[in-house]
């Protein structure tokens, strides 16, 4: 079950936008007129079978499911729809994009989610003039109708959900003023188990924060993050700012020890390839992830009330595994671990494989001779320089941990499901 057994996703950007190579809002951030936006459809025809080539990075970077673009806001629909021409069918490429994908999923082995945007800047009954990623007024010859473009959308699931396999989740975009929880209603008559987000018509079933890590402690609902890896754009972008694979993988990492679910962003070009630069950060960001993603899946996040002096330094447990995280900026090749009072069975670095050696130690930090005399859990020789480009996670294995806990005083997080 996503968020449970899926944590990790591809999420995909994907449509005619990529044939400008700026940006997926090219239309309504530059003040594109439609009759000439719509000419980039002519343009798009992406090379056979090309999501495949992004489906096996996704599954070789410990991806397990996708979430594709079905509709942006630029109202184009990469499926064989048959409410609107403005869709695949009528491009160069001429088959259906969604199809593909979905196929691709199931060779591979992956979930499959659906984003579908509410903002519309194409479809003729599309409504919500002048709010959050809306056009300031109708096309010239549109007829906003709220109840036509719902019946719309609400066809349009209907082949969503039904002609293209188990579909796990729906990612709604741009909330609109009007609620109606109806429409919520509907998506589950067709797909009953699936998961929606919160940026639809009503509430939905899990929060999607964008391109940053909430700083709270561990997430108590469900909770997909999203991030790109570029700065700029989520769909195709010539000119990309990349971000550095680190800071990809702390955002991993902290989002993930604290429960949440990640899905990394890529943007096809109008070919259907990813920029070498995109493929670099799946290779090797999902390299490191498949490295230390024991230390996420099935676990939980533990405050120990660590003395120590690193800020944000998280600790997840699962069976008798405690799993340090350390961050971005590792600081020294050494960790002292107040009030870990017990010499674990062993210690590993997860990113490679190693033992760490540990001593129970007076620590000078915390040993003044008067109070607290107690020898704590010293761990050495942590290969920091090394492994100075990756996020380090360190598993300690202690016999009988969960009383360990308890005497500890440790608390565990509970993600509500
Ligand atoms: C924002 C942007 C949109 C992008 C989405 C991804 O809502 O408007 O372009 O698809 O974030 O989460």
């Amino acid at each position: 079950m996503l968020f449970q057994d899926e944590r990790f996703g591809m999420f995909v950007h994907w449509g005619i936008y990529a044939v400008g190579g700026w940006h997926e809002q090219e239309q309504w951030r530059k003040s594109v007129p439609k009759e000439e936006y719509i000419k980039y459809a002519e343009g798009f025809c992406p090379e056979e079978n090309s999501p495949d080539e992004w489906l096996e990075l996704a599954k070789n970077a410990g991806m397990e499911y996708v979430v594709f673009t079905t509709k942006h806001h630029d109202g184009f629909c990469m499926w064989d729809t048959k409410y609107t021409d403005y869709n695949i069918m009528h491009t160069p490429y001429g088959k259906d994009l969604l199809k593909e994908v979905s196929e691709g999923c199931k060779k591979y082995g992956l979930k499959l989610g659906l984003y579908y945007s509410v903002p519309d800047w194409n479809y003729k009954h599309s409504v919500n003039f002048g709010g959050d990623h809306q056009l300031k007024k109708p096309n010239p010859g549109d007829e906003p109708n709220e109840e036509l473009y719902k019946t719309y959308i609400k066809n349009q699931m209907t082949e969503l959900l039904s002609d293209y396999g188990k579909i796990d989740a729906l990612f709604w975009d741009i909330p609109p003023y009007n609620k109606d929880a109806s429409m919520n209603e509907f998506v589950r008559s067709l797909a009953p188990g699936i998961f929606i987000n919160d940026r639809g018509y009503s509430k939905g079933d899990y929060s999607t924060p964008e391109r940053s890590i909430p700083k709270n402690k561990a997430f108590t609902t469900l909770t997909e993050a999203c991030q790109s890896v570029g700065r700029q754009s989520w769909g195709y972008r010539k000119n990309e700012d990349y971000l550095s694979h680190k800071l990809l993988m702390a955002s991993i990492d902290s989002v993930m020890s604290k429960g949440g679910n990640y899905l990394l962003n890529v943007g096809p070009d109008a070919k259907g390839h990813l920029t070498e630069e995109a493929k670099e950060s799946l290779r090797v960001v999902g390299d490191w992830f498949c490295r230390v993603s024991e230390s996420y899946k099935g676990a939980k996040l533990v405050d120990l009330g660590l003395s120590t002096h690193i800020n944000d330094f998280l600790v997840t447990k699962k069976d008798n595994n405690l799993y340090f995280h350390l961050p971005p900026l590792a600081e020294s090749s050494g960790l002292a671990l107040k009030p870990i009072d017990v010499l674990p069975e062993e210690v590993v670095v997860l990113n490679t494989g190693e033992t760490v050696s540990s001593e129970l130690e007076y620590m000078p930090f915390y040993y003044d001779g008067l109070g607290d005399q107690t020898p704590y859990l010293h761990l050495m020789g942590i290969p920091v320089n090394r492994l100075v480009g990756e996020v380090i996670v360190i598993r300690a294995t202690f016999p009988d941990l969960d009383e360990l806990l308890k005497k500890w005083n440790a608390e565990q997080s509970e993600l509500i499901l």
